[in-house]
């Protein structure tokens, strides 16, 4: 099995030195495999978000390594990350251009990395295949090439987000409670839609959730973060059996603390 991420020995530490010092992430150590699909759990101000932030480059490491690829990419910045690690937040907003089309923001996301040309606007060809993609969501987004991205409900920008990020197959895929911000519904259809584009296109995988019943269902590899330390890491068949009181047995075990029912949703 080849390892497309490698963390070793991850430390985080805000405001250092200072009264409201932070240690946040306490020695992290994960290999994740090609195609694995990871979902985090883990109660607010674990470092969930820390993490998935030093991955991508946005917080700079303070102690460890990080290895993309068999690259160390511990110091690289978070723009050369990019060409490989793509992310979509909780906002909606985040992702895509207001005021720019349908088209010309899955046109940018397109770019991501290659050299551009001097041609502007949107080639017929890619237009094309901008609206086969869109047809693939089943939303009727491939009729809405040409709408402002603005004016598409939080659902249906966020299905773009989606597949802007894995239109050029990035080596990872970081997602940080990407559905928090939608209504169950729609939130449903973007889940059953990032599963879609994960398998098929047998994408590396990290999910932050809150949702308890979804980190089971989804992915091939659970994760519970406490107090910036991975207290639970389960895969395969034995997180496929797995149920929600037997997974919060499991964080009392290895934590010894309890979780509080405000901080994890625990039924769906
Ligand atoms: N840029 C920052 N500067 C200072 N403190 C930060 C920063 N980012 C996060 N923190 C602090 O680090 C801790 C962990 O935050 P983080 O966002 O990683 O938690 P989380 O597990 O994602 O929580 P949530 O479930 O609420 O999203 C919190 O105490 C938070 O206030
Ligand atoms: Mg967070």
């Amino acid at each position: 099995m080849t390892s497309v991420l490698t963390i070793e020995n991850l430390h985080q530490t805000f405001e250092k030195g200072t009264i409201n010092e932070n240690h946040v992430l306490r020695g992290i150590d994960l290999t994740m495999n090609a195609g694995d699909f990871i979902t985090i759990i883990g109660g607010n101000g674990a470092g969930k978000s820390t993490l998935l932030n030093s991955i991508a480059g946005t917080i700079p490491t303070e102690q460890g390594k990080i290895t993309l690829d068999g690259k160390d990419i511990t110091r690289l910045s978070v723009t050369k990350r990019s060409k490989d690690i793509s992310r979509v937040f909780q906002d909606p907003r985040m992702g895509t251009a207001v005021r720019l089309t349908v088209e010309e923001n899955l046109a940018l996301a397109y770019k991501r990395g290659q050299v551009r040309g001097f041609a502007t606007g949107v080639k017929a060809k890619n237009r094309a295949f901008f609206q086969e993609k869109l047809a693939s969501l089943n939303l009727g987004l491939e009729n809405r090439l040409s709408a402002e991205i603005g004016l598409l409900s939080g659902g249906q920008r966020q299905a773009i987000t989606l597949l802007m990020a894995t239109l050029q197959q990035p080596k990872l895929i970081l997602l940080d409670e990407h559905t928090a911000a939608l209504d169950p519904k729609t939130s449903l259809t973007v889940m059953a839609l990032t599963d879609q584009l994960i398998r098929s296109q047998q994408l590396t995988a990290f999910m932050v959730t809150h949702d308890m019943e979804d980190a089971i269902r989804y992915g091939n590899r659970l994760i519970m973060l406490h107090q910036g330390k991975i207290v639970v890491d389960i895969a395969g068949e034995q997180k496929q059996h797995l149920t929600v009181p037997e997974l919060m047995e499991m964080f009392h075990q290895n934590s010894g603390a309890e979780l509080k029912d405000d901080q994890l949703l625990l039924r769906s």
